[in-house]
Formats: C-alpha cells, structure tokens, sequence
C-alpha cells in the first residue's frame, strides 16, 4: 500500500494506471463502518484508495475539531490489511493552501436537519469532497447511510456538478447493541455508552409502528421522542420524518421516509436514521 501526502503523488499513481478506481473518503480514526465500505469498494473496483483528512471546513467553530480522535499509524495498518492500494493523507496546507476562497454549496438538500444544527458544514462537505473527486477522478466513490444528509447533498452536488463518479452509499454498520458506529463514540464516558443504543431503538420503534401499518408522521415523531425521553441522560436536537430525496419535513400520511434524529449524550453529539419505504438510500 501506499501512503502519499501530495496531490501530485496522487494525481502521478492515478496516470500509471487507467483501471476503475474506487475511493473511499474518511476523516480516518477508522472503524468497521469505515472498513465496510472499503471492502464493498474493493468487491467493485480494481483498485481502490482511501483518504484521511479531518476536514476543518465542516466543523463550526464551537464543534470538536481540536479533540477529533486521531491514530493515523492504526488507521494505516487497517487499511492495509484490506488491501487498499493507495493512501491519502494530505496536511491542512496541501489540502487548503492560503487564500481559499472557493466554496461548493448545495442548497435545498443541505439546508435542514444537520445543515440546520451546523451551519456551513455542508458546504466544508461538498467542498473538499469535490476536491477529492477532482485529485483521484475515481469512478466510483463510497459514502455510509450513517450520514444519510451528507450522502443526498453529495448525490445532487455530484449530478448537478457533472462529477463522473458514481456514488455508492453503504449500509450503517453497527455495534452489537444498535449503536451505529461512529469514531465520535470514543467521548462517551461508561454510563453514556450504556444509554447511546436508544437512539436506535427509537429508530426501530419507529420502524415497527411503520411495518404495523402506522403511516402518520406526527405519529412515528412522537413514538421517537417518547423512546429518547425515557433515557435521562439524552437530550433530543431533533426527531424527524423527511422525504428521503428532498429532505423536507413530512406531514400526514408518509409513504417513504428518511426517519432520522441527533442527540447529545453528555457532549456528544451522536446521529443515526433508517428508511422506511424503500428509497434512494434503502
Ligand atoms: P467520516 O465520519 O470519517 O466517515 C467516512 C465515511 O464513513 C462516510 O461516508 C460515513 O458515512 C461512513 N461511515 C461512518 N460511520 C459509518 C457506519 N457506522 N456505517 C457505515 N458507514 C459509516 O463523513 C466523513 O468522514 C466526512 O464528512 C468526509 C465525507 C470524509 C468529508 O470530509
């Protein structure tokens, strides 16, 4: 495998060879969600490279970016042991230079729920996601439904950007208990570890009032936040029920859904959803 800083380094590798590469973005402190979507990448495509870059764009200034978990050597050994062919690990200055001023921004799709709770972090997203599309040129790129907003505002941005990659969203990976991974769970202190897998018996809540037949929004809203208001230690951000393309809040009758919510355990902010009905991130 090989590890690379520059993007020369990375656009020299991609011209020694035409075959289909797959890359899979990741601000590393990797996990099986991560590894997950390595391995389908490497089911798809000749060969694949990954990146680590703990994005500054995307988080907002009272956010975690100085304390983001970071162990690039463990990060490197995983990936290796998957057969990853090519490493990226650019610094804040390879990526970013001085005088950045360019920003990709979607609207509509990055405007609720997490665009709402965060502010600029979408556009941090789609910008240096653009960036990596531009450096690797892959052909296919591989997002977690983990971060379901984040993999539609980066569907539209690559459609209405006419990006040649195609975008592959993978599977929640999840720890035995429900709890959707996420290198943020390393915060949780032993008591908040032990409340974290409400937030996904309150998806699942939701889900078997769905299968049951329940198709109110304000219905499948409400079993959610009974579920989360049962755990002290939780404090809900938001509960929603939104159309899985446009992300816009649902009421009435909703036949498909993208039913998601955020939470903060202690200081930790943790996210999960699931889909109901089939859809583009079934
Ligand atoms: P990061 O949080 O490191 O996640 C990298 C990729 O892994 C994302 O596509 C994310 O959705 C996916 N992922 C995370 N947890 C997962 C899980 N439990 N199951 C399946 N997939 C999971 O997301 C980012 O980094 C950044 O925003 C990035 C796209 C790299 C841009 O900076």
């Amino acid at each position: 495998m090989k590890v690379v800083q520059t993007k020369e380094e990375v656009r020299a590798w991609r011209r020694a060879s035409d075959q289909p590469l797959g890359l899979i973005p990741t601000m590393g402190f990797l996990h099986e969600g991560h590894l997950s979507l390595v391995r389908r990448a490497r089911d798809d495509c000749a060969r694949t490279a990954a990146s680590i870059f703990v994005n500054p764009a995307q988080f907002g200034s009272e956010e975690d970016l100085e304390t983001y978990p970071r162990d690039l050597p463990r990060d490197l050994g995983l990936l290796e042991a998957e057969g990853v062919d090519l490493v990226w690990t650019p610094t804040q200055e390879e990526m970013y230079g001085d005088e950045f001023q360019t920003w990709v921004t979607v609207e509509s799709v990055a405007q609720p729920l997490e665009g709402a709770e965060r502010p600029g972090h979408f556009r941090g997203v789609a910008t240096v996601v653009s960036k990596l599309f531009h450096v690797f040129e892959p052909q296919r790129a591989y997002f977690g439904q983990k971060d379901a907003q984040q993999a539609v505002v980066l569907s539209r941005m690559t459609r209405d950007l006419d990006f040649s990659v195609e975008i592959v969203v993978c599977p929640t990976a999840r720890e035995a208990d429900g709890l959707a991974m996420s290198s943020r769970n390393t915060y949780l202190g032993a008591d908040e570890r032990r409340a974290a897998p409400v937030l996904y018996r309150a998806l699942q809540g939701a889900s078997k009032a769905y299968e049951g037949g329940m198709r109110e929004a304000d219905g499948l809203r409400l079993l959610m936040y009974e579920t989360l208001l049962a755990e002290p230690l939780v404090k809900t951000q938001y509960v929603s029920v939104a159309n899985p393309e446009t992300l816009e809040e649902q009421f009435g009758v909703v036949e498909r859904a993208l039913v998601s919510l955020a939470v903060f355990l202690g200081k930790t902010r943790l996210i999960d959803n699931v889909v109901l009905g089939g859809g583009l991130l079934a």
